[in-house]
């Protein structure tokens, strides 16, 4: 059989199919939640995360359905929890987790891992927001306490 004969008589639907699938595999892969976000929502202002989310890490992107930016939530060596706000004190900008640090695109504020400037323009720390463990869930309050 020759080439033009091999590619008419059905090489290309396999091609097809291969293609088809790899690109629909690609497709849905792009669709996952990445590694290390917690997609959720609130009731009441408050949001439950199980403890077991912090089994394999101790940061975790917090993404809630109806709020203005996600939050960072690290648990703490002591086995508690914190959550920051990655809303930049400036200007309002989201803020980007850099190592253990967040860092503003729009004018280059820098805060550590526990919400303080360590460089300006910002003059206010992230917000923290209360976050306490009831029966192996994290209980996070939406609004701001400090
Ligand atoms: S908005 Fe973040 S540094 Fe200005």
């Amino acid at each position: 059989m020759d080439r033009k004969e091999f590619i008419k008589k059905g090489s290309c639907g396999i091609c097809i199919a291969l293609s088809s699938g790899f690109l629909l595999s690609a497709l849905l892969d792009s669709c996952k939640t990445p590694l290390g976000v917690v997609k959720t929502s609130s009731k009441e202002d408050i949001v439950l995360i199980p403890v077991k989310e912090f089994e394999q890490s101790d940061y975790k992107l917090v993404r809630v359905n109806n709020y203005d930016y996600d939050l960072a939530v690290q648990k703490n060596a002591n086995g508690t929890y914190t959550t920051l706000v990655l809303l930049c004190s400036h200007a309002g900008q989201p803020l980007t987790r850099t190592g253990k640090n967040y860092y503003c695109a729009l004018h280059g504020s820098q805060f550590d891992h526990e919400g303080h400037v360590t460089k300006g323009p910002a003059e206010r720390d992230m917000i923290k927001l209360t976050t306490q463990i009831i029966n192996d869930q994290i209980s996070i309050q939406l609004k701001k306490t400090s």
